[in-house]
C-alpha cells in the first residue's frame, strides 16, 4: 500500500492549510493511499541553529524524517506570509537537511496551499519550491491550477 505524509505548515489551531491537507487525505484514503497527517506540536520547534545540532537535534524532526524516510511521497499546506514561504516549513526543511542521507533525495513532493486572498497562496507555493535542492531528484509536482473550494470557504482558493 502507498504510503503519504501530510505536513502542515501553519501552527494555527484552525489552519486553513490543515484543513486542505485533511481534505486531500479524504481524497487519497479513497484510492487505498495510506496517509499519516503530521501534528503541528511536531513542528513546534526552535529554529535552526547549527550550534545544537549535535546535542539538541528536536526529536520530533528525526521522527517525522523516519516517517518520510519510509514513505512514498509527502504532501505539504503552504500558508503564504508577506508573499513568501512559512516559517514553519523554512524551518522544518532546515533541520530536515543537515541529516545524512538527505530526506528529499529522490522524494516526490506535492505542495498544496490556500489563503484568504484573492491570489490564495500562489507566491507562498512559489517560494515553497525553493528549500528543496534540484540537484538530488527531489520531484515537487508544479503549481500552476488553481481551484476554488467552496467547502473551505468562500473565500478560500487551493492551489495545486
Ligand atoms: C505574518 C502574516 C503574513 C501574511 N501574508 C499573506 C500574504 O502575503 N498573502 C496572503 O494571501 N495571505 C497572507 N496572510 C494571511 C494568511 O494567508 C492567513 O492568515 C491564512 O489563514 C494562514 O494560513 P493558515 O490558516 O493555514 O494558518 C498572512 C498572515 C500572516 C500572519
Amino acid at each position: 500500500m502507498a504510503k503519504i505524509i501530510f505536513i502542515p505548515g501553519s501552527l494555527r489551531k484552525d489552519s486553513l492549510n490543515k484543513k486542505l491537507l485533511e481534505v486531500c487525505i479524504k481524497f487519497f484514503e479513497q484510492k487505498a493511499v495510506e496517509c499519516h497527517l503530521v501534528a503541528q506540536s511536531e513542528l513546534n520547534v526552535p529554529l535552526i541553529n547549527t550550534d545544537d545540532e549535535q546535542t539538541k537535534f528536536p526529536a520530533t524532526i528525526k521522527a517525522i524524517v523516519e516517517k518520510i524516510n519510509a514513505a512514498d511521497g509527502v504532501v505539504f499546506g503552504v500558508p503564504e506570509y508577506n508573499s513568501g514561504i512559512s516559517p514553519v516549513i523554512k524551518n522544518f526543511v532546515d533541520w530536515t537537511s543537515r541529516l545524512k542521507p538527505h530526506p528529499w533525495k529522490g522524494k516526490s513532493v506535492l505542495l498544496v496551499g490556500t489563503s484568504p486572498s484573492d491570489f490564495g497562496a500562489i507566491s507562498g507555493l512559489a517560494h515553497t519550491r525553493d528549500p528543496f535542492p534540484t540537484g538530488i531528484k527531489c520531484s515537487m509536482a508544479p503549481s500552476s491550477k488553481t481551484k476554488r473550494d467552496k467547502k473551505i470557504s468562500k473565500w478560500c482558493w487551493a492551489i495545486f
